[in-house]
């Protein structure tokens, strides 16, 4: 596998939304090259007491720059150590890991993105070689982030819980009330929303693919605390167990019980 211990350079973080931080790194040439939309790069942090790292998805590769953009969600010491680095500050990182998606199908995309699952779907919407993108990203509240990068590589539609912005409601809901229609599915965000996605592309036979990062801990292999059940008994192991972080955390939907 294409990965690499290397210290990145902060290069630049704002706030994007509250608690949801947009990362800029300068990483080497060949971890630029390696990284794809849906991996994912583990992070670590300054405080020796946190032995383990904390993976992040790639949100955008910018290879003139030689950088990486994470954006990411504060959801304990570490990553809000992380939300503390500014500009000149250099990070531990270990990457690109993981199994992305595979963007050369040409069939008509639909993009589905939930809350922090939303910004793999950026990098993604620019690699896909399909002409035809569609986006449905659901959010809690009007803190739409990365709503108007996504804007410019597909067709957006948002669903928020409270009603604020765009359909209210779950992204099913949206892509009902717009009439969505998609030959090939790529989500990404919590466990309850790629149920319901997995279940409408079983229900209208759409070829399917689903991020499971959100159930990731170490994203290194160590902890074991991403197991996923699968339909197929692995062939090494001889059981119906996946670790996301090192098979996934991209899957085929019917492969995985959710
Ligand atoms: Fe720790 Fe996968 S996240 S083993």
């Amino acid at each position: 596998m294409n990965r690499k211990m290397q210290q990145a350079a902060v290069l630049a973080q704002k706030e994007l939304a509250p608690g949801v931080f947009d990362l800029w790194i300068r990483v080497s040439d060949d971890v630029v090259e390696a990284a794809g939309p849906g991996q994912f790069v583990s992070l670590y942090s300054k405080e020796a007491s946190r032995l383990l790292p904390r993976p992040i998805s790639i949100c955008e590769i910018n290879t003139d720059l030689g950088a990486l953009r994470l954006v990411y969600r504060v959801a304990g010491e570490g990553t809000k150590e992380f939300s503390g680095y500014k500009a000149g500050d250099s990070v531990r990182i270990l990457g690109p890991l993981g199994n992305g998606y595979d963007v050369s199908s040409e069939k008509k995309a639909l993009l589905i993105g939930g809350g922090i699952g939303i910004p793999p779907m950026l990098e993604l919407a620019k690699q896909l070689t399909a002409e035809e993108k569609i986006a449905v990203l659901g959010y809690a509240n009007e803190h739409t982030f990365l709503l108007d990068d996504i804007k410019k590589r597909a067709k957006v539609y948002v669903a928020t819980d409270d009603g604020s912005v765009g359909t209210h409601g779950t992204v099913i809901d949206a892509i009902k009330e717009q009439n969505i229609e998609a030959e090939i599915i790529y989500a990404c965000g919590p466990t309850p929303m790629l149920r319901a996605v997995k279940a409408y592309a079983k229900e209208h036979g759409i070829e399917c693919w689903l991020s499971l990062e959100e159930r990731m801990a170490c994203g290194v292999g160590a902890c074991l605390g991403c197991v996923c059940e699968t339909t197929e008994v692995d062939e090494h192991s001889q059981v119906h167990n996946r670790r996301v972080c090192k098979d996934g955390p991209v899957f085929r939907a019917e492969d995985v019980e959710l």
